[in-house]
């Protein structure tokens, strides 16, 4: 029994997890399967070749593994590093703040590159650092693509620049959770080693799978890495992979089958046009914000985020309470101010299977609550700057034209 029940469809708008489109669903209403049957690991071998294509790698080594992002963090950094490595690692928010919090208790030597939350990673700091590591002591940069707790996407070419610029050999290990499938990610390219996302994100599935893709360079230090790992070790997977039977413990059938229903969809709408929607979505987003007389969490347009948006409301109102609300009223979920912001922003999430209509939906909910809650907002405003920008630039559906 469903004892939350409100009529109609719960509008889902925090930063993950996200909406499932139906045929994922429908992909993964099934029974359980022998997955040592040669129906698992045909079906994984397309996965595990078609995952590369959302990361944009053909050089890199997916690891499908049963986890959340935070066992897709463990698992990229177990198998790279060695106890006291010294790591260099920016904290700019929640969920960068959880991953330094690991690597410490990990026992690497964290070297920690603080910014205000709402700004992105201090590269100039980093340059620095490289700058004067010439002996390379840094074993690795780590770096949140996308800081979901204040909407912050950080540069990722230019951290490669600055690697490349003085020649450091450091790994590059990059948490794209909430970047994935959503925003612009070129492994490949950028000279990422290790990269990782969790299905609960931007590939629109339930939460319980972490992809984490290893560089040739990656693969060859996990050789000597010298952390503990038992069930993170990509050996067991690879041993696996040798033998064409893929898996050395036990996957849930049924994400599997909905990842490949998930990639299908976005395949057939196209990665660059996934990404060029969440592009529209947080343009529109930021525009209702604008529109409302309140401020973006993120501090220069740089970092904007497109795949969630961190609204700072005025100090006499209390963030918490305009996500009850939402909630309460209107059957909307908003995301919570997580730590230093709890109280001060709430997040609009806007990545995954979510098409503009259902945005603004949202956007007018959060009018009518930030008018409950005392805000002089005119309701309509960001509604009216969103549609007067989507009207513009909304594509025909190319499956329908
Ligand atoms: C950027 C980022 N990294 C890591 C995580 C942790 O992922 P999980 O909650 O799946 O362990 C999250 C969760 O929201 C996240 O947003």
């Amino acid at each position: 029994m469903d004892n939350v029940y409100a009529p109609g469809k719960n509008h889902l708008f925090v930063p993950g997890p996200v909406n499932i489109p139906d045929p994922v669903i429908r992909a993964m209403s099934r029974n359980n399967e022998d997955y040592r049957s040669p129906a698992v690991p045909a079906l994984t071998k397309t996965l595990l070749e078609d995952v590369k294509k959302i990361f944009k790698t053909t050089t890199g080594t997916p690891f499908m593994i049963p986890t959340t992002g935070t066992g897709a963090w463990e698992s990229a950094l177990t198998n790279t590093l060695s106890p006291g490595d010294r790591t260099v690692s920016f904290l700019i928010g929640q969920f960068s703040l959880l991953w330094i919090d690991q690597q410490q208790r990990l026992k690497f030597n964290v070297d920690v590159v603080e910014s205000d939350w709402g700004q992105g990673a201090n590269l100039d700091i980093l340059a620095s650092k490289l700058a004067e590591d010439t002996a390379h002591t840094i074993k690795a940069v780590c770096i949140v693509h996308n800081e979901t707790a204040t909407g912050v996407t950080n540069n990722l070419a230019a951290v490669r620049k600055i690697l490349d610029h003085y020649g450091h050999p450091a790994l590059f290990l990059v948490d794209g959770v909430s970047s994935i499938c959503a925003l612009d990610f070129r492994m490949d390219e950028w000279g990422i080693d290790v990269a990782l996302t969790g299905s609960q994100k931007a590939l629109s599935l339930p939460t319980g799978m972490g992809i984490v893709c290893a560089s040739p360079k990656a693969l060859e230090a996990s050789k000597t890495a010298k952390s503990v790992r038992v069930f993170f070790d990509w050996n067991d997977y690879l041993k696996f992979y040798k033998i064409g039977t893929y898996w050395p413990y036990t996957p849930s059938i049924q994400l599997l089958y909905g990842l490949r229903a998930a990639l299908d969809l976005i395949f057939e709408e196209g990665l660059d046009n996934v990404i060029a929607r969440h592009n529209r979505l947080g343009t529109a987003t930021r525009l209702a914000v604008d529109a409302w007389g309140l401020k973006n969490c993120t501090q220069k347009e740089e970092w904007f985020s497109d795949t969630v948006t961190a609204v700072v409301v005025p100090p006499y109102l209390d963030s918490a309470e305009i996500v009850r609300r939402a909630w309460q009223r209107y059957n909307l979920s908003l995301g919570l101010g997580l730590n230093k912001v709890a109280g001060k922003v709430f997040r609009i999430g806007h990545l995954g299977n979510l098409n503009e209509l259902q945005l603004l939906g949202c956007l007018a909910g959060v009018e009518m609550i930030l008018k409950d809650v005392g805000y002089p907002v005119k309701l309509g405003s960001g509604v009216a700057a969103a549609c007067a920008y989507l009207q513009n630039n909304i594509p025909m559906i190319p499956s329908r034209i």
